[in-house]
């Protein structure tokens, strides 16, 4: 059998080790090899000829001009027939020379690659060396007998398609090559270092064991350490490490000719009473799933795209990491020990694709497979094994269930005691200390937190397993599917994870849009567009950062919903601290008070520090007297600068209303009220075929509206439609909204004006608003009046017909939206706003939406998702400006409050384009003036979206001003 499709894990290499920071002299080998890829695997040792190419290492050669990459979610792209592959199986010859310096130590020198996706074979200098599988784990070869001084040449062949890909079957592009570091180390005399650092929070006292190679010395200078291997050290007083503070001390192993360097870690993590501790404290996870990506790297990530990450994670109040779903570049956890997150290590192993023969020859299951499935479990187990910041050993992901992870859990335990170990696919949860799913609907959560959930059948009939089930705390691996827009209703979620504790937290799917930007191009490109059969679209770009790692609206969300620290008032003005070990004396409060918007009064508060867990109240800062709007604002920033961010960092924040507390709820209802009530106080002028009523022009014959204060106006009717987004499609058709609104003809509708009528104190137009092919409609009004500077419109919708479906029509049970659409001239392109901001914001997803005064220019409204869909709607506005560059223009009034949109495009644009450059501006502006939109949700992998906007009879009405430059004098106004 070749070697590439047998089963064994790999040939030649050393036994795994940790991943160590060594004095020994190295060689680094990265940089421009030589390369040539097959169709199929070539015989023979790679030799270069002129045929040859040359490709950067690490990186993957479908990123760099050989073949593409490939997406598929769950099926494998070759035929299910382990464990063998395809004879079309794309082979990367690569080939370099290096110098080995005279006075190099060649003897025993070990070449080590720290990933190669996904089997390859070795040779040195002619000689083979061994061949490894396991992508994303590290391997050795011990080749110093094969180097000599001066020249040498290293080849490796490495087969895109292997035995290993059957277990390699994650939700991302498939990307081969050697995407992670070739390094040549001299000979390691310090073979191995496991660190054991405890923490006894009850007396402050560490413990420290250093197991290594006999005859070392290990020195922590801080602590005035020298110990011998395996002795245990007693620390009287240690500051022990947690994500809220990652105390590190550090330390040295040394032998004669070796120094290795370490950080260490004093943390203990165990399972008291049911929950997950650290510290003897139960943890609280605000997670996110991280895969490796890099919109023109693939998986070749560099140390500041990884610290980026963390740094951007620690920003957006996220303390936990699931290193979803393979051990990530070990730089990556030196990064979360220096900086403090918890992290889930997860195993390079899924079989997911074995669903697809409904899980029959499952590797998972079969012994066969067992020291493959083991050798990856130890490979991840030793290398990371001496961070603090891994606290869990996750088995693998969605590989359904099979007697081999009882197999890796057995030896993980015995391995290492100090851990917890994790499987969520499993529905027995036998080898797993957590019980975890993925994308539960809320009632379900709220069950688990109560401990009242169903019996999974797996356990029905096995009372000893469901006992021990039951007692698991528990972990949401995935949740809340961050696909396009969206996800909505984070802070539902949130709620109920707080709540109850034996939800110990949860982990966002997922933490980057896995968009690919190839060389040349502008657009980022998913599942579908090489025009593949099999493929999983756009489902990788689901991530709260965008490709470019620019934080989406959601991540902006998830911040807001997971803060440690909460505000709450403004009578009493709360502070609540909801960290695990740490006081809040590295914060600053803030406080500042607007009156429409524009700030009246600020200062600072004193707050005393606040213990985890408790609350302290504080003074209400008064508000000078007003009748207009005032809110009171108070942030929590860092009052220092840390490693990831800059003193002044906002932390956590809460708005307010005040002076009287219902003033603005009262305030916004009296001026709805006048508006409503008042007279008035221009009458309409008939004029052949137009009419005129305060600032508007009308079509005498269909009541439209064609000016509006001198600016063209079109289209101005009811709009019930959106450009659907990932999440309102859902999954295959499950849980989705579209086809529904499809089916109702929402994306068809059409006009037909009953009446026209022309009254004492205004216009009004009778429409019926209904889809092509059916017999459901919308009665919708207009009603137009002016009061003095102001024309005004009142919308009334009555659904009328059968919207709760018929014989032969679904049922439609929720709208898009329900608003008003109308173009305007390009050159109004200038927004101001003051309401929810500055970003995007929709009913469930609004938490970090902060009122206030905005501005920006109709480009910069829009969101740029990969996939264009629905997007930039600002809610709770109470006036908007669309504004020229001279400062002529409209300005829109909620009665009290509307959601804007406004584009270069139409809303049907937005719906058919695929990618972003699909989308080129039209001559106008299209603006929405919604009342309301249907909520996100997280469809697209999840439960239906509960936010929804319901179908039922809606009236609203909107405030027309004009707008002239504010730099002119009063009287200007004056002017006609
Ligand atoms: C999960 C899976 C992830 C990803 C996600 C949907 O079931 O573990 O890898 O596929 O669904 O994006």
């Amino acid at each position: 059998m070749r070697y590439f499709e047998d089963l064994s894990p790999s040939t030649g290499g050393r036994e795994p080790r940790a991943w160590l920071r060594s004095s020994r002299p190295r060689i680094d080998l990265n940089g421009s090899w030589s390369f040539k890829l097959w169709d199929g695997a070539p015989d023979g040792i790679p030799t270069v000829d002129e045929s040859w190419g040359a490709l950067t290492v690490p990186g993957h050669w479908v990123l760099q001009g050989h073949e593409r990459p490939r997406y598929t979610n769950t099926a494998f792209p070759f035929p299910i027939d382990p464990p063998y592959t395809p004879d079309a199986n794309p082979t990367g010859d690569h080939v370099r020379t290096f110098d080995v310096p005279e006075y190099w130590p060649v003897d025993g020198a070990v070449l080590r690659f720290e990933g190669v996706d996904s089997c390859f074979k070795v040779w040195v200098n002619g000689i083979e060396v061994g061949t490894a599988k396991g992508s994303r784990l590290p391997s050795e070869f011990v080749v110093g007998e094969h180097l000599r001084p001066g020249r040498n040449l290293l080849a490796v062949r490495v087969h895109q398609w292997s035995s290993g890909s059957y277990l390699e079957d994650q939700d991302m592009w498939w990307l081969p090559g050697i995407f992670r570091d070739v390094t040549l180390l001299a000979r390691p005399l310090i073979d191995d270092v496991f660190v054991h650092a405890s923490y006894d929070h009850l007396t402050g006292a560490g413990t420290l064991r250093v197991e290594t190679v006999p005859d070392a010395v290990v020195r922590v200078p801080e602590l005035g350490i020298v110990a011998a291997p395996g002795e245990s050290v007693a620390i009287d007083a240690v500051e022990p490490w947690s994500a809220e503070e990652p105390r590190l001390y550090d330390a040295t192993v040394d032998v004669p000719g070796e120094t290795v360097e370490l950080r260490i870690g004093f943390r203990t993590v165990a399972m008291v009473d049911g929950l997950f501790t650290a510290n003897g404290r139960p943890l609280f996870f605000r997670g996110v799933n991280r895969h490796e990506h890099d919109e023109r790297r693939g998986r070749a990530m560099t140390v500041e795209a990884m610290r980026q990450d963390l740094v951007l994670m620690k920003q957006h109040n996220v303390n936990a990491v699931r290193t979803a779903h393979y051990p990530p570049h070990p730089a990556f956890l030196d990064l979360c020990d220096e900086l403090g997150l918890w992290v889930i290590d997860e195993c390079d192993i899924e079989t997911h694709g074995f669903i697809y023969t409904d899980w029959r020859g499952n590797p998972a299951d079969d012994p066969d497979w067992a020291p493959m499935m083991l050798d990856r479990m130890r490979r991840m187990v030793e290398r990371d094994k001496n961070h603090p910041s891994v606290v869990i050993w996750s088995l693998a992901n969605e590989s359904h269930r099979g007697r081999n992870f009882g197999t890796l859990a057995a030896w993980t335990r015995e391995r290492d005691p100090d851990r917890a170990v994790f499987y969520e696919r499993d529905r027995t949860y036998e080898f797993s200390d957590f019980y975890s799913l993925m994308y539960p609907p809320l009632e379900d959560l709220e069950a688990i937190g109560t401990r009242t959930e169903d019996v999974p059948d797996e356990t029905a009939d096995r009372p000893d397993l469901e006992a021990r089930r039951r007692a698991l705390p528990f972990i949401l691996a995935e949740y809340a599917h961050a696909m396009g827009n969206g996800p909505g209703g984070l802070a539902d979620y949130q709620r109920i994870l707080e709540h109850y504790p034996r939800l110990q937290g949860g982990f966002v799917w997922e933490w980057i849009d896995h968009g690919l930007l190839l060389p040349g191009a502008t657009d980022h490109v998913y599942g579908g567009d090489f025009g593949e059969r099999l493929h999983g679209a756009n489902f990788c770009i689901d991530g709260l950062l965008f490709p470019d790692r620019t934080p989406s609206p959601g991540l902006l969300e998830y911040k807001k919903v997971l803060e440690p620290i909460r505000i709450t008032g403004p009578d009493p003005l709360t502070v609540h601290n909801h960290r695990t070990f740490t006081g809040v004396d590295d914060l600053t409060l803030v406080w500042s008070i607007t009156t429409d918007g524009t700030e009246v009064a600020s200062g600072h508060l004193e707050a005393p520090d606040i213990s985890p867990g408790r609350s302290a109240d504080l003074p209400t800062p008064a508000a000078p007297f007003s009748t207009d709007e005032q809110l009171l604002t108070v942030r929590a920033v860092l009052a220092k600068d840390t490693a990831w961010a800059a003193a002044g960092h906002e932390v956590a924040w809460a708005q307010f209303p005040v002076e009287p507390p219902a003033a603005p709820a009262a305030a916004e209802a009296a001026e709805a009220a006048s508006v409503l009530e008042g007279s008035p106080t221009a009458v309409l002028l008939e004029d052949g075929e137009v009419l005129r009523l305060g600032g508007g022009e009308f079509d005498r014959a269909t009541g439209q509206l064609t000016r509006l204060f001198g600016h063209q106006v079109d289209g101005l009717v009811l709009d019930l439609w959106r450009a659907p987004t990932d999440n309102d499609n859902g999954q295959g058709g499950r849980n989705g909204v579209t086809q529904e609104w499809r089916a109702a003809g929402l994306d068809r509708l059409l006009h037909r004006v009953e009446s026209v009528e022309v009254q004492d104190d205004g216009l009004l137009v009778r429409a019926r608003v209904a889809p092509e092919g059916l017999g459901l409609a919308v009665r919708t009004t207009y009603r137009w009046r002016a009061y003095d500077d102001q024309l005004q419109l009142t919308v009334d919708v009555q659904p009328e017909g059968e919207w709760a479906g018929t014989a032969v029509t679904p049922r439609c049970g929720s709208w898009p939206r329900v608003g008003v659409r109308m173009t305007l001239p390009r050159t109004l392109e200038n927004v101001q706003w003051y309401g929810g901001g500055p970003g995007e914001s929709y009913a469930d997803s609004r938490e970090t939406a902060r009122v206030g005064r905005y501005e920006c220019t109709v480009d910069e409204l829009q969101t740029p998702y990969v996939v264009p869909q629905e997007n930039g709607a600002r809610t709770d506005v109470r006036w908007a400006e669309l504004t020229d560059a001279d400062g002529n223009g409209l300005r829109v009034t909620g009665a009290p409050l509307f959601q804007l949109t406004a584009r270069r495009w139409t809303t049907e644009d937005l719906e058919t384009a695929r990618h972003r450059s699909d989308l080129t501006p039209r001559d106008h502006i299209y603006v929405n003036l919604d009342l309301a939109q249907n909520g996100l949700g997280s469809a697209s992998c999840g439960p239906p979206t509960r936010d929804s906007l319901q179908v039922a009879p809606y009236t609203y009405t909107l405030g027309f001003h004009a707008v002239k430059p504010r730099s002119a004098g009063p009287e200007d106004h004056q002017i006609p």
